[in-house]
């Protein structure tokens, strides 16, 4: 009889050890912990023993039925609380949770502005590879193997004939190449040069490139269209002049200065960056017919353009991914 209890006893905790999800819990109560489960007709046995062995058989049957109620009301316990945490039960009336969405660059914002200026004033938007070589970068732009712009010092070199471009003006060459005038394009894009970071200076920074090339075109329609352009940008109170430069790929040639007030209201010339009109050798280099046609080009910084009208004083900011800092645009 008692190895009968023990038995009972054994059986009832492996089966106990099968049960993994709530619904089966009531299944094994009944079978083994009901009125008429295993455990409790085992107790009622107990009645039909001798005096004797009454105390011994009752003891154990106590015992058993302890260990199994216990051992099932543990698992009843941890087999709800798992059902809570896995969301089984949903409060429908908690407040979802929110997604953070990323946004535009201000770089970007203010390159697709740029881009959307020169579209309305009839602007194509090209693009061209930021690894040029030594014909595209140079020397179809009029700059000679002796030039301090080719210089190791002012370019990333990748091989004797290869760099990383310094200007978006082989975009000009590219587009000459196999484009007949007219030409309106803008060309938007980055450029290396190996300088010293500091607040103003970076080894990557943007330009935005400008071409025009059709018959007649004049300074005066580079001028009316830079013009156009910084008064759309800048407001049409903006103040701006021409400063007489030099490029080799255009003549003559021209800076474009701002004036603009910093945070505190005082005022001074930034300068945005060249232009001039299309020199007659550039168009020699691609194969435009140079009596026929005349155009003008610009390049501006990009950075600059997007520091002077928020107001940003360090170009480092730009590239330093912080959110603090990007989320104010
Ligand atoms: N490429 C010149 C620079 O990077 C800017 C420029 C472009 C000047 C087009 C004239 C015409 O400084």
């Amino acid at each position: 009889m008692l190895e009968q209890f023990e038995k009972i006893g054994k059986d009832a905790l492996t089966a106990l050890k099968k049960v993994t999800e709530p619904a089966a819990l009531e299944d094994f109560r009944i079978k083994y912990l009901g009125r008429k489960g295993k455990i409790i007709q085992m107790l009622g046995r107990i009645g039909q023993l001798s005096p004797e062995q009454k105390p011994r058989a009752g003891q154990l049957a106590n015992k058993i039925k302890k260990e199994v109620t216990e051992a099932f009301d543990r698992l009843k316990n941890t087999l709800l609380q798992s059902q809570e945490q896995t969301g089984e039960l949903i409060d429908v009336t908690l407040p979802g949770i929110a997604v953070n969405i990323g946004k535009t660059h201000v770089i970007t914002q203010t390159l697709n502005e740029l881009l959307e200026i020169f579209g309305r004033m009839g602007f194509a938007v090209a693009y061209g590879p930021v690894v040029e070589d030594e014909w595209h970068n140079f020397v179809a732009l009029n700059i000679g193997p002796d030039h301090p712009a080719r210089d190791p010092f002012d370019c990333f070199y990748i091989d004797d004939n290869v760099l990383l471009r310094s200007h978006t003006s082989p975009v000009q060459i590219r587009i000459m190449e196999h484009t007949k005038p007219p030409i309106r394009i803008v060309a938007p894009g980055r450029v290396y040069r190996p300088d010293t970071v500091d607040a103003t200076h970076m080894y990557m920074f943007h330009q935005l490139e400008a071409l025009v090339v059709d018959e007649g075109v004049s300074m005066v329609d580079m001028k009316t269209a830079i013009a156009q352009f910084i008064h759309a940008f800048f407001g049409p109170d903006t103040k701006w002049r021409f400063r007489p430069s030099f490029f080799p790929f255009t003549e003559p040639s021209a800076e474009v200065d701002l004036l603009l007030a910093d945070k505190t209201g005082k005022e001074s010339w930034v300068e945005m960056g060249g232009c001039g009109m299309v020199d007659p050798s550039v168009f020699d280099a691609v194969g435009i017919d140079n009596e026929k046609y005349t155009g003008w080009a610009f390049g501006f910084g990009i950075e600059r353009l997007a520091m002077r009208k928020y107001g940003i004083t360090d170009i480092r900011l730009l590239f330093e991914n912080d959110l603090r800092f990007l989320e104010q645009f």
